[in-house]
């Protein structure tokens, strides 16, 4: 248990040591969450010497996000999670919505509200995905935005 506790320390500081490569460090590729789970959640955000981060926003999708943008009625299944920034100076030194250590998954089955309807599932790989807005010295129209996504399993009971 110690030792576990002594690798996950280890790891925070070497993905401290590797800040400024954005990338979700919890929930890690893999991991199994149930409905209604706390689980933890860190995110190493793009903001380093000469790059600066504002806002992250943290979604799940229930397929991979590399489809193009397009107007169409049903574009994704999945959640949002909430905007939060990571403090960094001199781009956004004390932001009024820091991330919280842990996000609790819903209960799709149980989310309907009004005429909508949930679903349950078992063993579905979904993808939590930071989109993040930061911007560099080189000028840009519009924020630069970056895409992490990590792959975890919805209800998946039996692990
Ligand atoms: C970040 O998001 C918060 C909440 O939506 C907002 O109040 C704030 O102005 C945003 N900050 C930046 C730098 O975009
Ligand atoms: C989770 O999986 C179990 C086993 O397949 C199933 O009985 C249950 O309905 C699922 N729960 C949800 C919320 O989808
Ligand atoms: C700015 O653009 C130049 C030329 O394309 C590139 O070499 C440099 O790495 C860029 N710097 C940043 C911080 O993006
Ligand atoms: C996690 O999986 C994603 C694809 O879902 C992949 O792009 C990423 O490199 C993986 N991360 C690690 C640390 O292996
Ligand atoms: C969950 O799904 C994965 C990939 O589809 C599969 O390899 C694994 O055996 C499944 N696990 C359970 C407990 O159903």
């Amino acid at each position: 248990m110690y030792l576990v506790f002594l690798l996950s320390r280890l790891f925070l500081i070497l993905a401290t040591v590797f800040a400024g490569t954005p990338s979700i460090v919890h929930p890690a590729n893999g991991t199994s969450i149930n409905p209604g789970e706390t689980f933890d959640f860190f995110y190493n955000s793009i903001a380093d010497y000469g790059v600066s981060s504002y806002n992250y926003t943290v979604w799940l999708f229930t397929s991979p996000p590399t489809f193009p943008f397009v107007q169409v009625e049903n574009f994704a299944f999945g959640y949002y999670f909430g905007r939060f920034a990571e403090p960094n100076y001199p781009g956004n030194p004390n932001p009024p919505n820091p991330p919280p250590a842990q996000l609790t998954m819903p209960n799709f089955a149980t989310m309907e509200k009004g005429f909508g309807n949930g679903a349950s599932a078992h063993n579905v790989t979904c993808f939590l995905t930071v989109l993040e807005e930061y911007a560099t010295g080189n000028g840009s129209v519009g924020y630069r935005m970056s895409l992490s996504s990590n792959h975890i399993s919805y209800n998946n009971t039996a692990v």
